[in-house]
């Protein structure tokens, strides 16, 4: 992907990873959109970035994904780029006796629902082009689950192993499939706490980081995994998956 000169629709871009990205592909020179519930944020963001533009969105809510659609067909025609990003995620105690699934609805909805219908809205504009870029995010969770956020887990297991099929699906056109597998980030992803904790990643370093590997190319089969992610991401091949999921859960 060329770093400069696309439009750039980003969900979850009020905030957080998407945020951050927002910021960066601004300031080399893209026209970038932000999406978001929080409107407030979305227009404090814009007034900070002069170009950028927010619109709302509320990916659990089809009617506001077509509202969305049909403004950016209108006035950015020629987006090329989409970073499904939106995300939620919570913890869930499924032996507590009293766990039901509406946490895990949710999940569901946002990241995996959220993510196939934002793909499905913009698909036929970004073949329209003569380069796309279609990225989502999942995590490194995708591949070892933090048995704590079981639910999160497998939503982005499940991206996984649906953007694997959408790459082999579109390879004979002129869209770039990527998958973005997060390490854990100073967000509020989980709440406040996350934001500060010093086991995370400053969100800026990591978006830095990104852009290198994509700036140099460097996310084969379309994954762009931090170096130090690798262990997990073939832990099962590798013969550590037992190991690495008892230091990530310790019993
Ligand atoms: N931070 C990490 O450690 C980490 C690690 C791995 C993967 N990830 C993934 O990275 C992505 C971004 O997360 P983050 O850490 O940046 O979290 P964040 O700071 O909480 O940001 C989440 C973003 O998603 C948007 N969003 C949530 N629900 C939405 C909905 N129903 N409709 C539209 N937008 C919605 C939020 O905007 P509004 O609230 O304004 O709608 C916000 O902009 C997520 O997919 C997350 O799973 C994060």
């Amino acid at each position: 992907m060329n770093l400069t000169g696309n439009t750039i629709l980003i969900t979850g871009g009020s905030r957080g990873i998407g945020r951050a990205l927002a910021e960066a592909l601004h300031d080399r020179g893209n026209q970038v959109i932000i999406t978001g519930r929080d409107a407030a944020a979305l227009e404090a963001l814009c007034t900070q970035h002069p170009g950028m533009t927010g619109l709302p969105l509320d990916l659990r809510d089809h009617a506001s994904l077509t509202q969305l659609a049909n403004r950016v067909r209108i006035q950015f025609p020629s987006l090329n780029v989409l970073i499904a990003n939106a995300g939620i995620s919570r913890p869930e105690n499924l032996a507590s006796g009293q766990w039901n699934s509406h946490d895990a609805e949710a999940i569901i909805d946002t990241n995996i629902l959220g993510v196939l219908r934002t793909v499905a809205t913009f698909l036929p504009l970004l073949t329209q082009q003569r380069h796309a870029t279609l990225m989502a995010t999942s995590s490194a969770l995708a591949f070892l689950p933090l048995a704590s956020f079981p639910t999160y887990c497998a939503s982005k297991a499940f991206l996984h192993s649906w953007l694997v099929s959408l790459r082999h699906q579109l390879r004979h056109l002129p869209v770039e499939v990527l998958e973005l597998s997060p390490p854990y980030v100073q967000t509020a992803l989980t709440g406040a706490a996350q934001a500060s904790d010093p086991r995370a990643m400053p969100v800026e370093e990591y978006v830095q980081q990104v852009l290198q590997k994509l700036e140099r190319g460097d996310h084969p089969r379309g994954e762009l995994l931090l170096d130090r992610d690798q262990p997990r991401r073939w832990a099962e091949r590798d013969g550590q998956y037992d190991a690495l999921f008892a230091l990530m859960n310790p019993a």
